[in-house]
């Protein structure tokens, strides 16, 4: 079973909180996700491979490190957009590949629009971006897509995920690790997130 880990970090409870709050302004609510994403892409990487090699400070040589440049960073749209600078700022040589769905608001499934995985080179390695996991829908769907272009290992950072999601996604692809800043209590009779912050993209984008 993938692992699925949730962050318990002062800054993470004090920026969540403005995420969360009603009466955060666009401004403010943008700012706590660019906090947050960076947190979350602080502690995705903390093992990503590399290679050891030396390093001549300005006084000796010693052991150095560099990280392997060959990951995919996939934001699934819109909200996604809101965490791939964070992500990009510590691995700027990393790919981005856009996954593009919706969720009905009715049935609350995942309504693709965008999917240019057949034009891309193949990746060993994606990390799936979703602030938001509510039924899990949308995350599974992006998984089935980078399974079927052929990624080995798939990973998913979020900002809030409810339980019922966080099961459903294991129970989809046993495979898949997820990184989680706060897991919430529960999914609402209308798939929404409790108490969670509201709809992300809309947050993010200042869109109604
Ligand atoms: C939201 C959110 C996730 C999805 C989560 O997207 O950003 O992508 O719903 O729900 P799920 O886990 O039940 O699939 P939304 O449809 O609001 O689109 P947007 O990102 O364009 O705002």
């Amino acid at each position: 079973m993938g692992n699925v880990v949730e962050l318990h970090h002062a800054i993470v409870d004090h920026y969540l909180t403005i995420a969360r709050d009603r009466d955060s302004t666009q401004q403010e609510f943008r700012k706590s996700f660019d906090h947050l994403g960076q947190i979350l892409a602080v502690e995705m990487t903390r093992d990503f491979p590399g290679d050891a090699n030396s390093v001549d400070t300005p006084l000796e040589a010693t052991q150095g490190f560099r990280l392997h440049a060959c990951i995919a960073l996939v934001p699934i749209l819109r909200a996604g957009l809101a965490l791939v600078d964070p992500f990009v700022e510590l691995l700027p040589t990393s790919v981005v590949m856009h996954l593009g769905m919706y969720r009905n608001e009715e049935t609350a499934e995942p309504v693709w629009y965008y999917n240019k995985l057949d034009e891309q080179v193949p990746v060993e390695r994606a990390v799936i971006l979703d602030p938001m996991l509510a039924t899990g829908g949308s995350v599974m769907a992006a998984v089935e897509a980078l399974r079927t272009y052929g990624v080995a290992q798939v990973e998913v950072g979020c900002v809030v995920a409810a339980p019922e999601g966080i099961q459903a996604v294991q129970e989809f692809d046993a495979d898949v690790d997820l990184t989680i800043c706060k897991i919430d209590d529960r999914l609402d009779d209308n798939c929404f997130i409790r108490p969670g912050l509201g709809d992300a993209g809309d947050r993010y984008f200042g869109t109604a």
